[in-house]
């Protein structure tokens, strides 16, 4: 199906209907391994709609979900994790009541794992990041960059194939930004991973990615390479607004 023999994680023609309220309207995007790619977007223009239907947490009204051309619309969301593909979400949601360690861990039992392989697992992914110090913290008082990042660290347990990022800068100051695009960076980079970078950050979005969508009020309304998106004057009027610069 496609045509397109990578492996890649598509949405094809998504709507997605709330009753009456459309917040995605026949959006098409790519997600290819090993690359960043940049959604961003105004407040409630249906970014994480469209990440919660490429992971199986919402069903998309019509159109389909491909995973290496394999339709998965209907696919729950943890049988999609098995399949690959890992997100973060906006809030932190961590299990406040365990350390960072048991943290992870639980995601790697999620997946069927041994609790002994799911803990070397979430060793292995802190020291990658650099954080294996947070390993035995309690994860109720972690400053928030470091939530953050345990988000992420979860999302990287058994290497998926796809991580979807929602908005993971939020809240950080530019020198921690400037980390975080250094980690998404090596994520596909070293890792293989194709990254989908839902960001208000826009300067950062821009920095890291080589593909950049723009959704407004659920429609792809630009796509292309940064010098794309800051020339298009629909971006500018939709998103940067009459009087403001991409940060
Ligand atoms: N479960 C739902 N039921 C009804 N409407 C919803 C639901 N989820 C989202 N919406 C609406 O869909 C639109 C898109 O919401 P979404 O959260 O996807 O936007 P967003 O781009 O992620 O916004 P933000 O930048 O604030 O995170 C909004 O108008 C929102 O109110
Ligand atoms: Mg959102």
């Amino acid at each position: 199906m496609g045509g397109d023999n990578t492996f890649s994680l598509a949405a094809s023609g998504v709507t997605v209907a709330f009753g009456g309220f459309k917040a995605l309207t026949d959006v098409t995007l790519t997600v290819t391994p090993g690359a960043i790619h940049g959604l961003i977007g105004p407040n409630g223009a249906g970014k994480t709609t469209l990440v919660n239907v490429l992971t199986g947490f919402q069903e998309p009204t019509t159109g389909r979900i491909l995973l290496g051309g394999r339709d998965v619309g209907a696919h729950p969301a943890h049988l999609l994790r098995r399949e690959g593909v890992a997100r973060t979400f906006q809030a932190g949601r961590l299990f406040t009541g365990l350390d960072v360690l048991d943290n992870l861990a639980v995601t790697g039992v999620g997946l069927g794992h041994s609790r002994h392989a799911s803990e070397v697992e979430a060793m292995r992914v802190l020291s990658w990041m650099g954080v294996a110090d947070l390993a035995e913290k309690p994860a109720a008082g972690l400053p928030y960059t470091d939530e953050r990042r345990v988000g992420i660290a979860r999302a990287l347990m058994f290497a998926p194939s796809f991580l979807l990022l929602d908005e993971p800068a939020a809240g950080m100051s530019e020198a921690e930004a400037d980390d975080l695009a250094a980690l998404i960076a090596r994520v596909a980079g070293e890792l293989g991973t194709g990254v989908l970078l839902i960001e208000h950050n826009v300067g950062l979005v821009l920095s890291v990615s080589s593909h950049v969508y723009v959704l407004d009020a659920g429609q792809v309304i630009e796509e292309g390479d940064r010098s794309a998106i800051t020339a298009s004057q629909r971006v500018r009027d939709a998103y940067f607004g009459a009087d403001q610069e991409a940060a």
